[in-house]
């Protein structure tokens, strides 16, 4: 399946200015918003439509409907929290799953402390939202899990990623569609990614 780096000149440009060092916790937010609204549109570009018959001024039509039931956003605690509003602009009638990952300091695998994902995930499709991709760990860890609980469709959107991360998810889970606003230059030897954005959570929790 393909991982989707964004060529829409919004994104690029709203990217870019999520980088400045002296960016406010109110501007990051906002652009954080309006990249993910963005992204969402680009990642259902492709959701199946059906006909629905209606009555209009006009009289009695077909009009094109989604032909699946809405989907889960997944946001991964916690900067995924700070896409779930510009997602949800665009699927105001998404369920919500939301996932809670911390690392083992023994085993350094990130384990979960808190999923509360919808009951009937298998007939939906999940849309995983987190602004980072770096080692991939995370987004493998919530992939995992989604799929033990019968997901069998899942897109991921990050602001911005390391390619490092964006071949871990390929190659553990190459059915999983990528949706990327940047794909960045590589990790450093602390797991950020070059240029990148910083600590993103930090950013948009204003916890600095
Ligand atoms: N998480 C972040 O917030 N930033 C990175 O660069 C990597 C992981």
């Amino acid at each position: 399946m393909p991982v989707f780096e964004s060529a829409h000149p919004l994104v690029k440009h709203k990217v870019s200015l999520l980088r400045d060092n002296d960016i406010s916790v109110k501007a990051f937010r906002e652009l954080a918003k309006e990249i993910s609204m963005l992204l969402t549109v680009e990642a259902t570009q492709h959701f199946s439509l059906k006909n629905t018959s209606m009555t209009c001024w006009s009289g009695d039509i077909s009009v094109p409907t989604l032909a699946d039931k809405q989907p889960t956003l997944v946001p991964i605690l916690r900067a995924g929290l700070g896409m779930l509003e510009g997602a949800l602009l665009v699927l105001p009638c998404a369920k919500i799953s939301v996932v809670g990952l911390q690392r083992n300091e023994e085993t350094l695998q990130p384990e979960s402390y808190y999923e509360n994902i919808i009951s009937d995930i298998e007939s939906r499709t999940a849309i995983v939202i987190d602004p980072m991709l770096a080692t991939g760990g995370t987004a493998l860890a919530t992939i995992d899990l989604l799929k033990a609980s019968g997901c069998k469709n899942i897109i991921a959107l990050f602001l911005v990623a390391a390619p490092e991360g964006v071949k871990v998810i390929k190659d553990a889970h190459p059915d999983v569609t990528l949706t990327i606003g940047m794909i960045d230059e590589k990790l450093n030897e602390q797991g950020y990614i070059l240029p990148g954005l910083g600590d993103a959570g930090d950013k948009i929790f204003g916890t600095l």
